[in-house]
């Protein structure tokens, strides 16, 4: 696929998509004074691609994690952010299957990144039903989060280092166009009717 660039320098566009997902975040919990910090470094940020629209998502969920880790047992603020990362990482999960997976599994060239994203996916739903079934307010709710945290941060910087890479060599232009617009509808309807599971399934 040709690579469409903006005028922009890079430097540029990496800090107004930040700034963009770091107030979304904000704005969920003005009091809370968080150091959200900087970003891995991506290709795809400030794009105006499929690829670019999945970054902004991850950028507001780097950014979601890092304020949850400053809040207070059960308090208000961390119920909020909590409940708004489940809804957000649950929708953008089921629509980046069908926009862009679901396309990529069927190259056999690309299938196994793939395989590898979605059921890593099911890893982190599973990881998040286990985290909202657990007292918010023991010490033990902010140790599962932070293995919650490390785990979808390898998720995400895996697939804008690695498997985007991979995939965007083997799609047309056209098609990425088309995935933005499945991604951008179907995120938006996920969202607007995602629950919040609570199952304990994994061990102490
Ligand atoms: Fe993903
Ligand atoms: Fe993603």
């Amino acid at each position: 696929m040709t690579n469409r660039t903006t005028t922009r320098p890079e430097s540029k566009r990496n800090s107004i998509s930040n700034a963009k997902a770091v107030a979304h975040a904000k704005s969920l919990a003005p009091d809370l004074s968080a150091r959200i910090g900087s970003t891995p470094r991506t290709k795809f940020r400030g794009n105006p691609d499929l690829f670019g629209r999945l970054v902004e998502d991850h950028d507001l969920h780097r950014a979601l994690l890092a304020m949850i880790e400053e809040t207070e047992g059960s308090s208000t603020d961390r119920q909020k952010l909590f409940e708004e990362l489940v809804k957000e990482v649950k929708s953008h999960a089921a629509a980046e299957d069908q926009a862009l997976w679901s396309t990529v599994l069927r190259d056999p060239v690309t299938m196994e990144d793939a395989r590898h994203a979605i059921a890593e996916h099911k890893e982190i739903e599973d990881m998040l039903a286990d985290l909202a079934a657990r007292d918010m307010t023991s010490s033990a709710w902010l140790r599962r989060f932070a293995g919650l945290k490390e785990e979808y941060l390898h998720h995400i910087r895996e697939e804008e280092q690695e498997q985007f890479v991979a995939a965007e060599k083997h799609l047309r232009l056209t098609d990425v166009r088309y995935m933005l617009r499945v991604f951008n509808r179907r995120k938006k309807e996920e969202k607007a009717t995602a629950t919040i599971e609570a199952k304990i399934s994994l061990k102490d």
